[in-house]
């Protein structure tokens, strides 16, 4: 069993204002780390900005900056941002850093004295928005890029090639390992539209333009963006520095599990050509690369260049972020694309948090309060014909949600809390405490519905901490429990609430309504 877990976002251009497409990669993540902290792993969790390359020099030049002073404002907004979501990231990694700089341009001198690369003239096809290169029958007759569909650019110039097929079998052993990418659908995209066709040796460094990492071996030379992109994950764990203990820990030890989440459009660099150049340096590979899928609007992907986006800040405000973070974690399966809507967006809040564990949270504890002046009682198996069912759900729901977690289905695991939860208000319904507390002979079966249900309630806001950040922590404390307690391994122990004492819990989400849809829609720039 691993002890470690590193895992990473894909760094962002800071070529635009972020949006939810960004948010919801990097909460994902942050859920992820959350759960494994939570779980007593040694966790590092990086995100960052990928800040060279053609886009931005070009995007500067149009606002009359120079490249650096553009992304140091643009960079700042995605720190506001991740501090909004409340991202806990442990490192934030811009390319810019010397510390990424000094590894690029030495894993670049390794490429020229190991006979990897050689230097070549480019011909072809290039797409300004995506970074990637592209070849005349991949253009097709119109000439657009087949990642975002978008016209490209004629290029020619001299470049640095990366042998491909010098490490081929390395990377057809790692596509053939278990779990190594997911979903398997990607996978297989990658091997039948790019290995099995034949790779093409990738062009590694550009000359037209100036805005990268220079390579000390030919300064006319600076390294292609994806280049210098990928080797973040290595120069934020301190790769070739005068301290590597994050590198030995995180990335070298086996007993770190390392996981790169990335969006389903850049799955070809991480899977194809991030592991060859990892091979060609006789590193150890990843363990897994998740690829998620992405938010579409009605009129396709949401993405910067289109305008078709929808900013997570006045969400935030509206709505708090544990309900964004909740929208993320349950609506948009994990590795499939969703569809960003506002009415889905509201009603998956009002069913899940203001119907479900906001009216369990508040109903049991106003009925603690009131049958039992607030303090929770003892518990006891067996008493009520729900009991033995409630208390084996809990214990099941928990190790469903550890093996979802694990492996990442975090949609999957979140879905078994909320059936739990649905499953107890039910449990309120079937018991009805309001009757027995009627009727002194039921006092035994009253006290064990409201432990049970405190039980359930306990249980399930550990759970959900790492989505809810805020709100279960707050449910939690309102049980009466001290905050040193709130531990993964106070799970699954019934008494350990015996005679605590209970606050009421007071609309933990409100209910939303139709002005909200059109708040949302208000939110929906489409150009
Ligand atoms: N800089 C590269 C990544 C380099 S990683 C070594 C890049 N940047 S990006 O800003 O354009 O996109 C980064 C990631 O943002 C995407 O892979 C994806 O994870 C996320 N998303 C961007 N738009 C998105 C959606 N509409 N939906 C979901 N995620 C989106 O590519």
């Amino acid at each position: 069993m691993k002890k470690r877990f590193y895992i990473t976002t894909p760094i962002y251009y800071p070529s635009g204002n972020a949006h939810i497409g960004h948010a919801y990669c990097t909460t994902m993540c942050d859920i992820l780390a959350r759960y494994k902290r939570q779980r007593h792993f040694e966790v590092f969790f990086l995100t960052g900005t990928d800040e060279h390359g053609l886009k931005i020099e070009k995007n500067a030049k149009k606002e009359g900056k120079d490249p650096k002073t553009y992304v140091d404002e643009i960079v700042e907004k995605f720190k506001k941002l991740w501090e909004v979501m409340q991202i806990s990231n442990d490192d934030f990694i811009r390319t810019t850093d010397e510390r990424h700089i000094n590894v690029v341009q030495s894993v670049f001198s390794d490429f020229i004295k190991n006979d990897d690369v050689y230097l070549g003239k480019y011909e072809g096809w290039y797409c300004i928005p995506c970074e990637s290169f592209w070849t005349e029958t991949q253009i097709g007759e119109n000439h657009l890029c087949p990642d975002c569909g978008r016209p490209v650019n004629k290029e020619v110039e001299e470049c640095y090639f990366f042998k491909t097929n010098k490490y081929l079998s390395q990377l057809t052993n790692f596509f053939s390992k278990e779990n190594s990418i997911y979903p398997i659908s990607k996978k297989h995209e990658m091997e039948n539209n790019f290995i099995k066709p034949g790779l093409d040796d990738l062009c590694v460094s550009r000359t037209s333009f100036k805005w990268g990492i220079p390579i000390l071996e030919n300064d006319k030379h600076v390294a292609y963006v994806w280049l210098d992109a990928l080797f973040n994950y290595l120069s934020a764990l301190g790769f070739r520095s005068n301290d590597e203990t994050n590198y030995n820990k995180f990335w070298k030890s086996e007993e770190s599990e390392i996981v790169h989440v990335i969006g389903a459009d850049i799955t070809r660099f991480h899977t194809i050509y991030w592991p060859e150049f990892l091979t060609a340096l006789n590193l150890r590979l990843p363990d897994r690369i998740f690829v998620h899928g992405l938010l579409m609007m009605k009129d396709g992907k949401m993405s910067k260049s289109k305008g078709n986006v929808v900013s997570p800040f006045p969400l935030v405000e509206r709505y708090g972020v544990d309900a964004l973070r909740y929208y993320f974690a349950r609506e948009i399966i994990f590795g499939q694309d969703g569809q960003f809507t506002p009415e889905q967006f509201i009603e998956r809040i009002n069913m899940d948090l203001a119907n479900n564990y906001g009216n369990l949270a508040s109903r049991t504890t106003a009925m603690i309060e009131k049958y039992f002046n607030g303090i929770i009682p003892e518990f006891h198996s067996e008493i009520t014909i729900f009991d033995k069912e409630i208390e084996k759900m809990v214990g099941d729901t928990i190790d469903d949600f550890c093996s979802k977690m694990d492996d990442l289905h975090v949609t999957e695991a979140y879905i078994s809390v909320m059936n739990l939860l649905n499953r107890a208000n039910k449990y309120i319904d079937e018991t009805a405490p309001w009757i027995l507390a009627k009727d002194e002979t039921h006092l035994k079966e009253l006290e064990s519905v409201m432990s049970h249900l405190a039980y359930v309630i306990f249980n399930a806001s550990i759970l959900l901490m790492p989505v809810l950040v805020n709100k279960s922590k707050e449910v939690i404390l309102s049980l009466g429990v001290k905050e040193k307690d709130i531990d993964f391994d106070n799970l699954c122990k019934p008494e350990f609430l015996n005679g605590l004492k209970v606050t009421k819990v007071n609309k933990l989400f409100p209910r939303l309504g139709a002005e909200d849809v059109e708040y949302v829609k208000s939110l929906m720039v489409s150009k």
